[in-house]
């Protein structure tokens, strides 16, 4: 398989959502990321369930969504009903990490598990069979624009090694501070979904740069 391209909506334009939602239905994106932060489990709040409809609403392609908040259990069903295909939470936010798993699953869901910058891959050795979808955080959650973290390389090699050992289907994404110059390395070391904000929504073309990191 070769890799997907989910720009994070977090850079977008939210004067104007409806003409960036266009331009990545007319793009080579593969999912759209949506950010959503509660101002607990992160230090930012972002946006919720009204602007997740929207964008479901007129979106083409499937949602890919990063929950950074608290008791993420407690929204899953919500999240589901708004149009995420894909539900990512963080391994820090949940006591019953194997029970919200399988209560995404069973909503027909995707589930994702996210780790951030300080958590190891051992973390996850309990839970990878059962797991769609990692996301390394390769930032420290909270904040678009940021400086990639080098050692994310290392964590995505490892994750790769114990994906392939347990015979795991699960995907690797890796969010944060994603660039043209460290795409081809991330690639390389097992990522299959690239999340890029700032790498698209600041720069000059949207479309352009999209289809730049398809064919890294
Ligand atoms: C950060 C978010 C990211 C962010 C990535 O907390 O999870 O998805 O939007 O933005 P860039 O690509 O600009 O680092
Ligand atoms: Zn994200």
């Amino acid at each position: 398989m070769s890799h997907l391209v989910s720009p994070s909506l977090l850079s977008a334009n939210f004067g104007n959502l409806e003409k960036d939602i266009n331009t990545l239905n007319n793009s080579k994106a593969d999912w759209f990321h949506i950010d959503v932060m509660d101002g607990v489990f992160v230090p930012n709040i972002s946006f919720g369930f009204p602007i997740i409809k929207f964008i479901n609403h007129l979106s083409k392609k499937p949602l890919d969504v990063h929950l950074m908040i608290v008791q993420p259990e407690k929204y899953v069903e919500r999240f589901v009903k708004a149009g995420a295909e894909i539900l990512t939470v963080h391994y820090e936010a949940c006591n019953h990490l194997d029970r919200t798993i399988h209560e995404i699953k069973s909503l027909g869901a995707k589930a994702g598990v996210s780790l951030n910058p300080h958590s190891p891959i051992n973390l996850l050795e309990d839970i990878i069979e059962i797991t769609d979808l990692v996301l390394i955080m390769s930032v420290n959650p909270g904040f678009g624009g940021q400086k990639f973290i080098p050692n994310s390389l290392k964590k995505i090699e490892h994750l790769k090694n114990l994906i392939i050992k347990r015979n795991s289907k699960a995907l690797i994404e890796v969010d944060g501070g994603v660039d043209f110059s460290n795409a081809r390395q991330l690639i390389d070391a097992g990522v299959d979904v690239l999340v890029a904000g700032n790498t698209i929504f600041g720069s000059v073309n949207i479309v352009d740069s999209i289809e730049k990191l398809k064919k890294i």
